[in-house]
């Protein structure tokens, strides 16, 4: 319960923050009867309550989910107005708690203006029984609100828009209780944002009166509007509101906010100052148009207009604009294009198929006993397995590719078409479904672009799939190191730096023209996200026609929050696509060309340079792959692979035959039905999803390090300790710092060369003398909290848009219990304290090492004298195959260290220990005493590539020196 205020209150201040709402003296929220509200509805909002504003950070919760900070603040209105009843039932002083109720008023009244429900009539209802002091009407509507706002109830139950059991109905509209009556309850719902220039309260209920009217039985959704006077309260509504689904923006509107919001106007100011620096009054409309398409491209906008609409038609350079209208000349078919335009989103074309064709009875004459179901449901012996997935799993399974199920391989159907949407979804020119998991993207990706003795400049610490590509294809990888952050046992991402020396070394040595790819994972499996743009354009700047392949297998969701989507590998791309097309760019290149020149590898000065590509040699050719599975609603192995490439048309074919080399021919029919569903999830509800998943880490960020006796033994790590301050020019370290804002955010996340994804929380629990594994299993075994990453002294919680408040409510719970277990152990029993601080010393002070990729044997490097360490690790891969040509050493033995010793111990193999689930060798490598001294620490049992009893395998030394001399 504590905790569940104390994030309350933390929540509701930042709402306003968010807002940056004005405070006003207190009186004028406390409405008397008849009190006016000020012109166009104007309501500012009163100071908040001491309660409110006492706690000690000022950060940015609420940011990230508005949706999450609303319910909180309904909700504790709640209490407060049934407090009032009880309180002036008993003839107890109201005072304090009129003072909360009004604290909380003033905001939500702010915050309501960008939502059609509750609407108007109802907030006045409740302002007015406040102002009777009819403190049960009162306590009544707020209950009713805050129910329907915290359930959802108000998109699919009429009681919720009544003002009482036999009440009134919002604008006295029968037409809303018609449509609840007698109309489909599962139609969805969504609110339509209208901007438009200061409509009065009744202008603004008609308008919504004359768009029910307009609803038909047939229609598939049902919306409500929500209309705004200004650009910027546009832009808030976008931000606040998750249930818009469309914006329709009418000519002729102000500039300026009816609140004061000074956080809004920074934000306009920093980041839309393209759009809005010297704006026109008549160019508003596809300015917010712009805006609104970089804080949630999903959406899409309609303008109204009244003058040349024609002519303002053909000057549209807004993506997201669906359509131009000329005054409201037909509002039916305004009606109808916002209805079509969700339903485009909504239009699952494989899924759909997959369902008609489960109904549908059909004989088959193919492979898979399954399909339909008869041999399971026939069965006198395996009928329970039928009963556990139900008849539609086998209904909708067939192994034909005709009947309207397209063929992923080939796709040319619905496929197809779900795969495009997909592309339009996630903001890239082309979408593949992939359906054997991002390990098997990773290898089509390579195998794609990568051809046999090109480079690959690859994080060694990247996911093994990607050095198994590289054996499959021949490229030859250049291992770049990320920093390591030794007392976690964890690698962080790769410097910029590391990534430009090797990049004008090879520049140096003549052989730039071998490097193809640029391969990175963002963001890594502990939260590391790199400044994609930053990296790209300098990369570019060297080598303008390299490939970039970003693994974001943990970063499916970044397109739906604007944080993440700047450090994505498509929202990277279409910001320099547009940044190098503009003419502000050519004069910031032909500055830095005058002032530096060529690039000229061998100084020193350019590793410290912003350096620049040329616009007209540049070609983008990003590539991503994602596990869908692994952060939206899809099924496992569900993986997109991302293509936004300049020299797509000569790459396509390549691109396919990869695919038919890793893709099977029976693909999974569901996985391909979750790939299309979580896309249309995505659009519809990413925002609003996400947020609310980033909110959640970040209320268990708070809670954990803030809790006095819980951060006695655990903490979890924050933006500086995962994030060294040489990467961080900001210096922004922690959410929760004292005077961080949503802008300090923003700034570190537009401008750090790293940042740390809150959703990817690393829980230390050394300090409570558990190893990572052992407190995995621990938290498995006794509390049903499954997790699956761990280090040496620390475990890696996720959230997602599967989690709830709860869910951290239960592992807050947990982590208390255990404190307060260990608290009371440790005080009694001093044995007891003193075997714990040595077990907390060797865990958390005693770590070791990590290693570095050492390098290829020169029998493996075609130029052992260059700088860069490229190597070719696909001929020792295969020699393994020959055992003859292999040795085995047992690691704990003198013979591996006289081996090590005298250069001698070259890896056969991939060792890979889980965790940290890197390799720690690969094949030509040569092994060093760093590594074995790692590996003899290891208190791992998996680890791939090597069997304790057998020992190391490596490769014969004979035979090495054989190949050196073939080779060079
Ligand atoms: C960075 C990275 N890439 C790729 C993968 C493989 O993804 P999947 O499980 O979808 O095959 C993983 C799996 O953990 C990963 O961490």
């Amino acid at each position: 319960m504590k905790i569940e205020t104390q994030l309350r209150s933390a929540d509701l201040k930042d709402i306003f923050r968010a807002t940056g709402t004005r405070a006003r003296g207190r009186r004028g929220i406390l409405l008397t009867k008849k009190a006016k509200e000020p012109p166009n509805g104007t309501i500012t909002p009163p100071a908040q309550s001491s309660k409110t504003t006492k706690s000690s950070s000022r950060y940015s919760i609420g940011m990230f989910s508005a949706g999450e900070a609303r319910c909180d603040r309904w909700q504790e209105m709640a209490h407060a107005a049934q407090t009032l009843v009880a309180q002036s039932s008993s003839g107890a002083s109201t005072k304090e708690t009129l003072a909360t109720v009004e604290a909380l008023l003033g905001p939500l009244s702010v915050i309501e203006t960008f939502h059609a429900y509750p609407g108007e009539l109802m907030m006045s209802a409740l302002k007015d029984a406040l102002g009777r002091r009819d403190y049960s009407s009162f306590s009544r509507i707020t209950n009713r609100i805050a129910k329907a706002i915290i359930t959802g109830s108000y998109r699919r139950s009429v009681n919720a828009w009544k003002l009482g059991e036999e009440g009134e109905m919002e604008g006295n509209d029968r037409l809303l209780k018609d449509y609840f009556d007698t109309g489909d309850l599962t139609k969805p719902y969504f609110e339509v944002l209208i901007v438009s220039d200061d409509p009065t309260t009744e202008q603004v209920r008609q308008g919504r009166v004359e768009l029910r009217q307009l609803r038909r039985p047939e229609d598939p959704f049902v919306y409500e509007a929500v209309t705004v006077p200004s650009f910027e309260e546009g832009v808030l509504s976008v931000v606040m509101n998750a249930d818009l689904q469309a914006v329709v923006i009418k000519d002729n509107f102000r500039f300026k906010s009816q609140f004061d919001a000074p956080l809004l106007r920074t934000y306009l100011e920093q980041h839309l100052s393209q759009e809005c620096g010297s704006l026109e009054p008549k160019d508003y409309g596809v300015a917010l148009a712009r805006a609104i398409g970089k804080i949630r491209p999903e959406l899409d906008v309609y303008l109204i207009v009244d003058g040349a609409v024609e002519k303002v038609a053909s000057h549209l350079d807004s993506k997201n604009i669906r359509r131009i209208f000329y005054g409201i000349e037909d509002l039916m078919e305004i009606h109808l294009a916002l209805l079509e335009g969700v339903n485009q989103r909504y239009d699952t074309p494989y899924f759909n198929n997959l369902k008609n064709y489960a109904r549908r009875p059909i004989g088959t004459f193919h492979a898979l006993p399954v399909a339909r179901g008869k041999s399971v449901f026939n069965s006198h012996w395996i009928r329970d397995f039928g009963h556990f997935y139900g008849a539609n799993i086998f209904l909708a399974e067939s192994s034909a590719t005709t009947g309207g199920l397209d063929s992923l391989l080939e796709p040319t159907g619905n496929i197809k078409v779900a795969q495009d949407k997909g592309a339009r979804a996630f903001g890239c020119q082309k979408l593949f479904f992939g359906t054997n998991g991002t390990s098997t993207s990773n290898k089509i990706a390579v195998q794609a672009i990568v051809r046999p003795g090109d480079i690959v400049l690859v994080d060694r610490n990247c996911h093994k799939s990607h050095h198994y590509g590289l054996v499959l294809c021949g490229g030859q990888p250049l291992y770049v190191e990320a920093y390591p952050l030794t007392e976690y046992s964890m690698y962080g991402a790769v410097p910029l730096r590391t990534i430009k020396k090797a990049l004008l070394d090879l520049k140096a040595e003549g052989r730039l023209d071998r490097v193809r790819m640029l391969l990175l994972t963002n963001c890594t499996f502990d939260g590391h996200v790199y400044n994609v743009q930053r990296f790209m354009e300098e990369v570019l700047a060297i080598k303008p026609d390299i490939v970039f392949l970003w693994d974001e297998a943990w970063y499916a969701y970044s397109r739906f929050s604007q944080f993440h989507r700047m450090r994505s590998a498509m929202g990277a791309c279409d910001a320099l696509r547009e940044r190098y097309a503009s003419e502000a760019y050519r004069a910031e290149y032909a500055e830095f060309k005058k002032e530096h020149g060529k690039i000229d590898p061998k100084n020193p000065k350019l590793l410290d340079t912003h350096l620049l590509p040329d616009p007209d040699a540049v070609k983008l050719r990003v590539y991503a792959t994602t596990s869908t599975h692994k952060s939206l609603s899809c099924f496992r192995q569900g993986s997109y692979i991302m293509v936004n490439d300049d020299c797509w048309e000569s790459t396509e074919a390549t691109f396919k035959e990869a695919f038919f080399t890793h893709t099977s021919t029976s693909p999974n029919l569901q996985l391909i039905a979750s790939l299309d569903v979580a896309r249309r999830q995505a659009e519809l509800e990413g925002y609003e999803l996400v947020g609310r998943s980033i909110e959640l880490s970040l209320i268990l960020r708070r809670e954990v390090n803030r809790h006095p006796l819980i951060s006695k033994y655990f903490s979890i790590a924050t933006n500086a300790q995962m994030v060294p301050a040489q990467y961080r020019t900001s210096g922004f370290e922690d959410f929760h710092a004292e005077g961080v804002s949503w802008k300090t955010i923003y700034d570190a996340w537009a401008s750090d060369e790293f940042v740390l994804d809150p959703t990817r929380i690393t829980l230390l629990c050394g300090s409570a003398g558990f190893d990572g594994t052992a407190f995995k299993g621990l938290l498995a075994s006794k509390f049903d909290i499954q997790l699956n990453k761990t280090s040496r002294n620390s475990v890696l919680l996720q959230t997602n848009i599967n989690n709830t408040r709860s869910d951290i409510a239960y592992l807050i719970k947990v982590l208390a219990d255990m404190s307060r277990e260990l608290e009371r152990k440790l005080s009694m029993d001093p044995d007891e304290k003193a075997a714990f601080d040595a077990r907390v010393k060797s865990l958390v002070t005693d770590v070791p090492d990590l290693p570095n990729f050492s390098r290829f044997h020169d029998a493996f490097r075609e130029n052992p004298h260059s700088k860069t360490n490229e190597g070719d690790m696909r001929t020792p891969f295969f020699l393994a195959y020959d055992a003859e040509n292999c040795t085995h050493v047992k690691l704990n033995s003198k013979e591996i260290d006289d081996l090590v010793k005298s250069g001698q111990a070259v890896s056969a193999k991939f060792v890979i220990p889980y965790p940290p689930g890197f390799p720690i060798m690969v094949p030509g490598q040569v092994i060093t005493q760093e590594t074995i001294e790692f590996m003899r620490k290891l208190d791992v049992k998996e680890i791939h590539g090597y069997h304790a009893a057998s020992g190391l395998e490596l490769i014969k030394p004979g035979l090495r020196v054989l190949l050196r001399e073939v080779h060079l």
